[in-house]
């Protein structure tokens, strides 16, 4: 028995060595493993063998076939080579095929870049609702319903049903935000001070689409909450975030400005990192470009959200992301954020 296998197995190698086609190979595997091959029929006949041998030669067999099985798996790729006009769709000589990498899109970089420094300095991301209410987008921001300051936030009202805020038990109507300051009093409403949040998102506001402006935008709004937060604090953050994006060398300016939900309020400018604070064309000639608007947080914000201003202090900042990713890149047109033309986004 042994010997017929050992037969048997130098028969298979030398048929298998002469195969020159897909057909001759499967002829050979018919002959030797198909229902009634060879090697088969021998399986079938370990059954005569005498009992003692019978495992030594059942395993031999079963390795013989595993091993011819392995090489009729293999197909032409081992030793039978493609007859002509049938190829077998490999060709390794090729190089392989290349896939195009997406990467992330300029304003989420823009956006990831802004919150990695204001996590390292211990804040945290939080996110609130685009469709929001009178309520959360002016009201509670100190922003009364006759007062001027409203116009500079013109914004989409919808079409809907006014909406109860719980706690006041007024109706607000709903919008589309038009400021990310929203966020601040959502968080403040559900959670108790010390406070360090940042809040990416989209806003929107009925303008005109040109070179610097689009119907919707994407903020990011700051706020630190605790006791004895000093304007210094505001200004040491601001000028650290600053150098952070900007570069070590860039200046920090504060102008005094009116914001309803601050006070005082301020605008920060850096120096302009095209000219280095000279005067050239993007700065209009002036050396220092406006990039955020921040202040003290308004006692009556602290009132609306039912935090006592005589305990707690705390100051907001908001920042536009495509005016900064416009600056950090030299990038002259918002239009082209939202194009999705692959000839613009391949650059980042
Ligand atoms: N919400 C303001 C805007 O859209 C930006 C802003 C200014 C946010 C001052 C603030 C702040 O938190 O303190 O123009």
């Amino acid at each position: 028995m042994k010997e017929k296998i050992q037969k048997l197995e130098q028969e298979i190698k030398e048929a298998l060595s002469s195969v020159r086609t897909q057909e001759e190979l499967e002829a050979v595997r018919i002959k030797y493993i198909g229902r009634k091959g060879a090697l088969t029929e021998m399986i079938k006949s370990i059954k005569d063998a005498p009992p003692e041998d019978r495992p030594y030669v059942g395993k031999m067999i079963n390795v013989l076939k595993a091993s011819i099985e392995g090489r009729f798996k293999q197909g032409s790729a081992s030793g039978a080579p493609v007859p002509a006009g049938k190829p077998s769709g490999i060709d390794s000589s090729l190089p392989g095929a290349k896939f195009d990498l997406g990467s992330k899109h300029p304003l989420t970089q823009a956006i990831d870049e802004i919150c990695d420094v204001f996590l390292g300095l211990g804040f945290r991301i939080v996110e609130g609702p685009e469709i929001e209410t009178e309520y959360y987008n002016f009201t509670a921001l100190n922003i009364p319903d006759d007062h001027p300051s409203r116009e500079t936030f013109h914004t989409f009202f919808l079409d809907v049903a006014a909406e109860r805020h719980e706690r006041t038990g007024t109706d607000h109507k709903a919008l589309l935000r038009s400021q990310t300051s929203t966020v601040q009093i959502r968080i403040m409403e559900k959670e108790e001070p010390p406070l360090q949040i940042i809040a990416p998102g989209k806003v929107f506001r009925p303008d005109a689409t040109d070179a610097s402006h689009s119907f919707m935008f994407h903020q990011i709004e700051g706020l630190m909450v605790n006791k004895n937060i000093k304007f210094s604090d505001l200004k040491g953050i601001l000028d650290l975030f600053c150098k952070e994006m900007f570069g070590k060398s860039t200046e920090t300016r504060f102008r005094p400005h009116f914001f309803p939900f601050t006070e005082p309020s301020v605008e920060v400018d850096v120096s302009c990192m095209i000219c280095k604070g000279k005067g050239c064309r993007v700065c209009g000639r002036k050396g220092w470009l406006e990039i955020l608007g921040a202040g003290m947080v308004n006692p009556k914000v602290f009132e609306a959200v039912g935090y006592s201003p005589d305990k707690w202090t705390g100051f907001a900042f908001g920042m536009g992301v495509e005016r900064i990713a416009m600056l950090k890149w030299g990038i002259g047109d918002i239009r082209i954020f939202y194009e999705n033309d692959l000839r613009f986004l391949k650059q980042f």
